[in-house]
């Protein structure tokens, strides 16, 4: 198992010496390496069992750093990173040469994002590198929102996890970039397609899928655990049978034994749901049931991320 704490000089050491670590952010918990050092990054693909063509976000602390390994930020572009960064956002800029291939596997742009975490924003402060990090999650598993979660999954692959505690936002961050011109969302996320639409008014939404190459990331069963999942919506009705589970929003299920139910949010508050839905998703892929049925949320504000992690979890 990986050490887990807090100790930023060990993790920048790690960093420096070509390591891959489990790094916080306000999102979800990322598996980090040095994102000008292929080899080191080459390590994240094997050990998250990730396909190469797949490609990473780049993570840093300051927008100062950025033009070191981007051609340039279009202006409506800087606009959505001086609002929302640090925080749940990415954006697509066109890259320099000194970003490997690997990182965006051989496509003119890179993901980049400034996370809103403390400890990992200390750490980005002390690094002359951007790190890469995807979700420190096995291929096509759900993504960790604690350290403990890391542990279990990669922790015989990494030596050491940075505890930054249970991530505030819980889904992974929201991807935007211009498509002919165009402000477009390329994956829905902590960051509401709502609060965009206020600075920049109305986006386009690229709805990804296996048929699109342009998001490798985006496949359909992207965040299934291991057992049947299905959708149901406030208005389906259902016997339930023995041996089934239910993710819901806000309501208990009288039909479902209470070990078998993980509420998202009590009081029918989106945001908390975005933070619980992967914790909950893990708690129920351990229970001694065979079915999971997955409720639905209210389609606004982080409601949209959450039913599309909901949808790729039922799609087989
Ligand atoms: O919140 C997050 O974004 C987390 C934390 C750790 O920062 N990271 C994350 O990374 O979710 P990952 O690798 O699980 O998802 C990254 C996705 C890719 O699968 C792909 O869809 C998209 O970002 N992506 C990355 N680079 C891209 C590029 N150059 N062009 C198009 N899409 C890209
Ligand atoms: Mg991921």
């Amino acid at each position: 198992m990986a050490e887990i704490g807090q100790d930023i000089a060990r993790a920048q050491a790690l960093l420096k010496d070509g390591k891959v670590i489990g790094m916080p952010t306000e999102t979800v918990y990322g598996l980090a390496a040095n994102a000008l050092d292929a080899h080191a990054a080459a390590q994240i693909f094997e050990i998250k069992n990730r396909p190469s063509f797949d490609p990473l976000i780049i993570h840093t602390d300051k927008l100062e750093k950025l033009e070191n390994w981007v051609q340039c930020i279009p202006d409506q572009l800087k606009t959505l990173i001086a609002h929302f960064s640090p925080g749940p956002l990415t954006v697509l800029l066109p890259r320099k040469p000194i970003i490997p291939d690997l990182i965006t596997s051989g496509l003119p742009r890179v993901a980049v994002r400034i996370p809103n975490h403390p400890l990992t924003l200390n750490l980005l402060a002390q690094l002359d590198f951007p790190l890469a990090a995807p979700s420190a999650n096995p291929f096509g598993y759900v993504s960790p929102t604690q350290a403990e979660h890391v542990n279990r999954q990669l922790g015989d692959k990494i030596e050491y996890i940075l505890d930054g505690g249970a991530c505030k936002i819980g889904l992974e961050s929201t991807i935007v970039g211009l498509e002919n011109e165009k402000l477009t969302v390329y994956r829905k996320g902590g960051l509401a397609i709502e609060a965009i639409e206020e600075i920049v008014g109305k986006v386009y939404v690229n709805e990804h899928s296996d048929s699109n190459p342009a998001a490798p990331g985006m496949l359909k069963s992207h965040y299934s655990p291991n057992k049947k999942m299905h959708l149901i919506d406030g208005s389906s009705k259902f016997h339930f049978r023995e041996r089934v589970g239910i993710l819901s929003f806000c309501e208990t299920w009288s039909e479902i034994g209470t070990q078998n139910q993980f509420i998202l949010s009590p009081k029918g508050d989106l945001n908390e749901a975005a933070q619980h839905l992967f914790a909950g998703l893990r708690y129920l892929d351990e229970q001694d049931i065979d079915d999971i049925y997955l409720e639905l949320v209210p389609e606004k504000g982080l409601g949209r991320a959450i039913n599309d992690r909901l949808r790729r979890a039922a799609a087989h």
